[in-house]
């Protein structure tokens, strides 16, 4: 009974990794996204994936460290995410902000993006409200 608990909270925190479609969108990866603005609204947690869905001819995407992402530096970066479908992915693997910018010069027009990961944690129990505090009896 108890290993039926286990494997059904396992099979359901597995369903619930997202996947990410980053500017909101299949063709998301564009300057006309305010994209930081999109990462605000989003909730990333390990295991989930993002998707860059962009028009090849002119983006790529890069993940890159702290510096680079601030100064839109395309050199040196950590990985070439690039496939060239215009269509790439990436799995969230550690708790951490990843940087991810587009080359070409779209950086400095906001092709850019902070993802901030977190762990995959249960939902806090709902804290229980104040018995007999009654706010509107002053
Ligand atoms: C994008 O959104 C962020 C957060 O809301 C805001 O601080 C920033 O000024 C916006 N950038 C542009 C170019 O509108
Ligand atoms: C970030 O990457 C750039 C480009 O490779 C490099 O020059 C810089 O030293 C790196 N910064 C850190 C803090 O690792
Ligand atoms: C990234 O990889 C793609 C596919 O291998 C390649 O076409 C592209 O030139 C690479 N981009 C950079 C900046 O290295
Ligand atoms: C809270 O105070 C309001 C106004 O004094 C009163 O009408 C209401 O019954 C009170 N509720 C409780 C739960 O005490």
């Amino acid at each position: 009974m108890l290993l039926m608990m286990i494997m059904t909270a396992m099979i359901w925190n597995m369903a619930k990794a997202e996947e990410h479609f980053v500017g909101g969108g299949r063709q998301g990866w564009n300057p006309s996204n305010n994209l930081t603005k999109w990462s605000l609204n989003e909730h990333f947690h390990v295991n989930d994936w993002l998707f860059f869905g962009y028009d090849k001819l002119y983006f790529n995407v890069l993940e890159v460290n702290k510096t680079s992402y601030e100064n839109c530096i395309d050199t040196g970066f950590i990985k070439n995410i690039t496939r060239g479908g215009g269509r790439d992915v990436f799995l969230l693997t550690e708790a951490k902000t990843y940087y991810f910018i587009s080359g070409g010069g779209f950086c400095q027009r906001g092709v850019k993006v902070a993802i901030d990961v977190n762990e995959h944690v249960a939902p806090a129990p709902q804290p229980t409200p104040h018995k007999g505090s009654n706010a509107s009896n002053i």
